[in-house]
């Protein structure tokens, strides 16, 4: 299968933002046990804490919300090279910047590796026109929560959806923010690339790496989210 992975920034750095080098490690012997089933893999890392923190420190001094997102954009792209460290020869040894490297990279038949691409979105964005134009047959979404939630999952009696569908999706996550650095799960170009090719995509726990492996072989763990109609 062609699958496009998209690993959340929260999951690189522990909280007193560190990178988390055991987590990071488990990510890429994940990602390479999926490979060596014959997988073929674009793989788009999130900005995560140190993002966070640059745009934070940016607008406080003066800096635009265009100005924020390249911070978070090649912040994502510093955390791509963590992750194409630890992947070593499996890894396109170079960040994918834009589409026309992106065409040229994975017919290497490596891990190509992306962070941000243009303001105004979020890397979930990136994962999404990424799944698009390569056809990929999965998108895997890995963030720290275990899927989407029916509303905030630290409201009592929120519940965790087996599935959802793509205007559901939109609906529960309608109202985040979308200033640098505070996209939640999806930001809306996301959920409009996924619904208009009918991408199949899954929201899942990336804290624990084999759960790639294990929904790439068939498991249904996290959210599915389903095509409308
Ligand atoms: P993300 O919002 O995707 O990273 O990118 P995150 O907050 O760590 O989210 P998870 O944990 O991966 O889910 C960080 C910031 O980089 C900018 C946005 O400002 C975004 O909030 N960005 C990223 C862009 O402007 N364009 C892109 O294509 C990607």
């Amino acid at each position: 299968m062609q699958l496009v992975v998209k690993i959340g920034g929260s999951l690189l750095y522990d909280e007193n933002g560190h990178a988390h080098l055991d987590k990071i490690r488990g990510l890429a012997g994940a990602l390479r046990a999926v490979m060596d089933d014959g997988h073929q893999l674009v793989v788009v890392v999130g900005g995560g804490r140190p993002a966070r923190t640059f745009i934070s420190a940016a607008r406080a001094l003066g800096a635009n919300e265009t100005q924020c997102d390249w911070i978070g954009i090649k912040v994502a792209r510093l955390n791509a090279e963590l992750l194409c460290a630890a992947l070593g020869e499996y890894a396109y040894p170079k960040i994918v910047e834009d589409l026309d490297e992106l065409e040229v990279a994975r017919h290497t038949g490596r891990a190509v590796l992306m962070g941000g691409l243009i303001p105004g979105q979020s890397t979930n964005a990136v994962a999404a026109v990424a799944a698009e134009i390569v056809g990929a047959d999965l998108l895997l979404n890995a963030t720290n929560v275990d899927g989407v939630y029916d509303r905030d999952p630290k409201e009592s009696g929120a519940r965790k959806l087996e599935r959802v569908t793509v205007s559901e999706l939109d609906r529960i996550l309608s109202g985040g923010g979308t200033r640098a650095g505070e996209y939640r799960l999806f930001d809306p170009v996301a959920i409009r690339v996924v619904g208009r090719s009918h991408i199949s995509t899954v929201i899942f726990n990336g804290s624990d790496p084999t759960n790639i492996l294990r929904i790439v072989r068939g498991e249904d763990i996290g959210t599915r989210v389903m095509p409308d109609g």
